[in-house]
């Protein structure tokens, strides 16, 4: 038995994290077992390369060494946590995923191609059942994390560079239309809601869940 893989995408500040309580609380009702983790993160190893990513001191950081560290945080995720989880049959919600390293790093540095290679080694095949891509204009997300507090790393990047990760979400969106489905993250937090249960409740007849 195999559980279901879900994933949340989108630029800072699409508002993921109230979603994936929701998201939590529709498959707890199911009596399914629900496992809750993020990238980068997610076991202690990318826990501490999450920090790494993320830290505003770490300026200097090439394009392809950050590429490096994300795939690295993924390769111990997949292997330690998400693997593990779905053979047990649980369903696994995992706050961002490789579109997140296609969109940031191939999109927004420019790497391209060089990080679907790399993270073929580190997803070991595995691809999400679904993934819900929350659309939101960079503008709006920029202000809502601003109010949140301090910038990260990334959220301290200019907004070309939030531009180019948003072209890299809507290509990904296009190419992969069965899988990831656009949810317009401007609408209200109910609104957002009942759109991600309607996919849910496709999603689990069809997996007769
Ligand atoms: P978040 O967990 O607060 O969304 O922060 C993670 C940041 O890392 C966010 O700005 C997106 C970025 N990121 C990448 O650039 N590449 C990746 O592969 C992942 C998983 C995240």
């Amino acid at each position: 038995m195999r559980g279901l893989f879900i994933t949340l995408e989108g630029g800072d500040g699409a508002g993921k994290s109230t979603q994936i309580r929701n998201i939590e609380s529709f498959f707890d009702k199911k009596g399914l077992v629900v496992v809750h983790t993020r990238e980068p993160g997610g076991t202690p190893i990318s826990e501490k390369l999450r920090d790494i990513l993320l830290d505003s001191g770490n300026l200097e950081m090439h394009a392809v060494t950050e590429m490096l560290i994300y795939a690295a945080s993924r390769a111990q995720h997949v292997r330690e946590l998400v693997k593990p989880a779905l053979e047990k049959g649980h369903i696994v919600v995992c706050d961002r995923f490789l579109d997140s390293s296609i969109a940031y790093q191939a999109y927004g540095r420019g790497l391209g191609d060089m990080v679907d290679i790399v993270n073929s080694y580190a997803t070991d095949g595995l691809t999400p059942d679904i993934t819900f891509w929350m659309d939101i204009d960079p503008k709006e997300g920029k202000e809502r994390v601003s109010k949140m507090g301090d910038f990260d790393r990334l959220e301290m990047e200019q907004m070309d560079f939030h531009y180019k990760v948003y072209g890299g979400y809507k290509a990904l969106s296009e190419k992969y239309p069965g899988r990831i489905k656009r949810i317009d993250a401007s609408k209200s937090v109910e609104e957002i809601s009942e759109d991600i249960e309607t996919h849910l409740i496709e999603l689990c007849s069809r997996k007769g869940l």
